[in-house]
């Protein structure tokens, strides 16, 4: 004697109820709703009743099959939200907890020396001036009087891109001096702005790496001279290195982009293997500088006539070192966190003239 439907439904019922997961559920479906189930069975066997019987028969079992449909439904539904409330409780996050101290992040040496310069610099009224890092022949090269067959294109060691249609090439910008003729180009003189920014050279080793940063200074005006650019570069190096008097000696260089040319170098002691910025026997060069040259003026768009001024360019990552006395410039990009831990400065310190720069 086969099931009533009362007793499979009973049953089918209380094997939802019971279910304890879903795959559970499911079993229960497929012996009830399956191909080979319980209730598809008995819909195969309609077709032997007689036309009134079968008629009947049918309407019962559609009623049942919705009704233990209906049933999974609702259990799977109980399931699924269940499984989600415990999975929310046992991944809970508490996010008013505090961060873990040793995690506390540090500002890079880097970073810390361009905030130093740029708020001394801005002291002095200047603005800050940004190009992009890869560059044109023209703003890298050719208006900074540097043609084609200059020297002082070997001595750059320019990274190069594939060329393009025309046959011209991209660089990454060998130093920030372009971004004296793009400011040049786009503002009406007087100026005073600086650029600090990254560089790069195909070069690598103590002293050297293929990115570094450079800051390049530009004043223009129309009575600007030597006297000036000295007194600008010696407040700057006074205030930078927190050192009063400190010996500097202008020594006549050459740059394609400024004439008369000069490096700066500062002084410095080395006994007993410990470098001092200071008065001392010894030099350390700095930075480059000049007068900005009246054909770079002109493609700058500016008239020389009636305009001059000065320009300078130093390597931040080289003074960061000389500052805070550390050893090897590879160092910087290694990405070590020991090391950003022992050289870098706290978030919070904001470098200022008033606050004292580095604390
Ligand atoms: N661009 C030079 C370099 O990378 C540095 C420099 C020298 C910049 C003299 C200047 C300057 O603006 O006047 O070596």
């Amino acid at each position: 004697m086969t099931e009533t439907l009362d007793a499979l439904k009973e049953r089918t019922l209380g094997a939802i109820a019971g279910a304890a997961d879903l795959a559970a559920l499911d079993q229960v479906r497929v012996a009830a709703l399956g191909r080979k189930g319980a209730i598809t069975e008995m819909m195969k066997g309609l077709g032997t009743l007689a036309l009134e019987a079968r008629r009947e028969q049918g309407q019962r079992l559609n009623a049942l099959k919705d009704a233990i449909a209906e049933a999974i439904a609702a259990r799977q539904a109980a399931l699924e939200a269940a499984s989600i409330d415990a999975r929310l409780s046992s991944e809970r996050l508490d996010v008013t907890l505090p961060a873990r101290p040793e995690r506390e992040g540090r500002v890079h040496p880097v970073s810390q020396v361009t905030d130093e310069l740029i708020a001394v610099f801005a002291e002095m009224g200047f603005a800050i001036a940004e190009g992009p890092d890869i560059e044109d022949d023209f703003h890298n090269f050719e208006a900074l009087n540097i043609p084609p067959e200059h020297p002082a294109r070997q001595e750059h060691d320019t990274f190069y891109f594939e060329p393009r249609a025309d046959g011209s090439r991209l660089v990454l910008r060998t130093h920030t001096s372009p971004v004296q003729i793009r400011h040049m180009l786009s503002h009406r003189p007087p100026l005073r702005v600086i650029a600090p920014g990254r560089t790069y050279r195909c070069d690598s080793d103590m002293t050297h790496t293929p990115m570094f940063h450079q800051v390049e200074g530009l004043v223009i005006g129309e009575d600007i001279h030597m006297g000036h650019l000295k007194g600008c570069l010696r407040d700057f190096c006074e205030a930078f290195f927190e050192v009063a008097d400190l010996p500097m000696r202008f020594r006549p260089s050459y740059f394609p982009f400024t004439s008369p040319s000069a490096e700066v170098d500062i002084g410095c002691s080395r006994s007993g293997g410990q470098l001092k910025i200071g008065a001392g026997d010894d030099w350390l060069e700095i930075l480059g500088c000049g007068m900005v040259h009246p054909k770079v003026l002109r493609n700058g768009g500016i008239d020389p006539e009636r305009w001059q001024g000065f320009a300078f360019g130093m390597g931040i990552d080289r003074i960061a070192m000389l500052k805070y006395g550390i050893p090897d410039l590879r160092s910087f990009f290694d990405a070590d966190l020991r090391w950003i831990d022992h050289y870098g400065f706290g978030a919070l310190d904001v470098p200022t003239l008033f606050g004292g720069l580095a604390r």
